[in-house]
């Protein structure tokens, strides 16, 4: 009290006279203050302890927590608009259809895959966090265009196990297409913790929610023909190793293979995998090497070739978006039902690993010249030894499994399919005027 009675309330401007009448009055006035400080302080500790009770920690995640907790306090996935807007995309509008929840709807793959199941009139509702790996504008542009047939894209991470929860809540669909992951191999040395939290971290999450799902649904997922790493067979068969993986994006992707084996032999998952071979086409990743030397030719930029030991050719068995996506249909076509129900297995399911390439490797060089032809510009080619940051010399698939199994078929060759690219990235960066960093 007697501090408070001896400060000045308005310090410097003027002083009060001492007499008994203004010392009651000091007197009152500081108790109304103490007391409405009091107040204010309680009010404090009430909402601190009311806001760290009511934290649903019981919801958490098995591999991530924060994500569970951070979406369950933020209400745009609440309310009866967000629940339309699923319900309403992943409406199935055609005899035998399907509802597919399509993770990575706003990527490369994602977006054509989920505009081809639309089109046929399966339900299907994306997923994508839209993460700044490449430019999200694109993942933004292509998400307007799946917006225009219909699909929705929730803004989300795979890793975020109350927000999947509440999409299987609100549909119970039949299949996941699993595409969300973190891409590219040489982004890795920058990043490796993105591709531990995606490819891995997310999967587990993702696999954990199907498992306890009511029905399980059945999941494709996209693995890389990167699993085939340093083996020196061609053409790679499913049969092959995949124990040498030459990138830690390659290593992600063959412990998804293993954590696969794992939730369909404990918990009745079916699961397929797919092991893509370079894909590309309009729409494309910015990050691949198509991609970014049809730009950097363009601005006439210099274009480093790799090249292996001796001179020796690299080359990539490059396949056609439109041949990728009729890969996806077909695995999700003829995948069958989970088996489990509860979280527990109640009898053997399907477990699937197949090459979805185009068999027909063609050297980097070869890819350059088309696109000169192309873009009638000359490219400035930069010869350079291929470094060890995790690209692999040679790819090429076998894909007799595929054929037989999924009806798989690619009938589109290089020229024909970055005629179609460059047509599309003419048409988007140069008379779209979009900026392409
Ligand atoms: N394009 C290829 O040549 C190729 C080759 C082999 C395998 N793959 C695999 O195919 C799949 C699709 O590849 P793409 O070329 O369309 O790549 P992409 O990067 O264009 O698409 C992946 C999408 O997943 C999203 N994503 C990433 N992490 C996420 C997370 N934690 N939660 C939610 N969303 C997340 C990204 O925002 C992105 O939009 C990936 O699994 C990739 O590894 C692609």
């Amino acid at each position: 009290m007697k501090h408070i009675d001896s400060a000045p309330s308005t310090p410097g401007k003027f002083k009060m006279e001492k007499s008994p009448y203004n010392n009651r009055l000091r007197l009152q006035s500081s108790i109304a203050k103490l007391t409405f400080w009091s107040f204010v302080f309680l009010g404090l500790i009430f909402v601190f302890f009311f806001r760290s009770s009511s934290s649903p920690s019981s919801l958490s995640s098995p591999v991530s927590s924060d994500l569970s907790r951070r979406s369950l306090r933020t209400s745009s996935y609440d309310g009866p608009n967000f629940e339309k807007r699923v319900r309403a995309s992943s409406k199935i509008r055609s005899r035998n259809g399907i509802s597919v929840l399509v993770t990575g709807a706003a990527g490369f793959v994602g977006t054509h895959v989920s505009a081809a199941l639309k089109r046929r009139g399966d339900g299907v509702l994306g997923l994508d966090s839209f993460n700044n790996y490449y430019d999200p504008s694109l993942k933004k542009a292509r998400q307007a265009l799946l917006e225009n047939s219909g699909v929705y894209i929730v803004e989300g991470d795979i890793n975020d196990v109350a927000l999947l929860r509440k999409l299987f809540d609100i549909v119970p669909f039949s299949h996941v297409m699993h595409l969300a992951a973190q891409a590219g191999v040489r982004y890795a040395m920058e990043n490796p913790s993105s591709y531990v939290h995606s490819n891995i971290a997310g999967l587990v999450n993702l696999l954990e929610v199907c498992k306890s799902a009511n029905p399980q649904p059945a999941i494709v997922w996209a693995s890389s023909s990167s699993v085939y790493g340093l083996n020196t067979k061609v053409p790679f068969s499913e049969r092959d190793r995949t124990d040498q993986p030459a990138s830690l994006y390659a290593a992600t992707k063959k412990a998804g293979e293993e954590i696969a084996h794992t939730y369909n032999h404990i918990y009745g998952l079916s699961l397929t995998g797919l092991r893509f071979f370079t894909v590309y086409g309009p729409w494309g990743r910015p990050d691949m090497a198509y991609f970014f030397f049809t730009k950097d030719i363009l601005k006439g930029k210099s274009i480093p070739i790799f090249e292996a030991a001796n001179h020796g050719t690299v080359a990539r068995d490059f396949t056609y978006i439109d041949d990728i996506v009729k890969g996806c249909l077909g695995a999700l076509d003829t995948a069958e039902k989970s088996t489990g129900s509860g979280g527990k297995k109640k009898g053997p399911a399907q477990l699937r690993v197949y090459n979805l390439g185009n068999t027909s490797p063609v050297p980097v060089s070869d890819l350059v010249s088309i696109l000169e032809r192309l873009l009638k510009v000359k490219a400035k080619r930069m010869i350079m030894k291929l470094p060890r940051n995790g690209d692999v010399q040679f790819t090429h698939a076998n894909i007799s499994l595929a054929q037989r199994e999924l009806g798989y078929k690619p009938t589109t060759d290089l020229q024909t399919g970055l005629k179609k690219f460059v047509r599309w990235y003419l048409s988007y960066y140069v008379d779209g005027k979009k900026s392409s960093q």
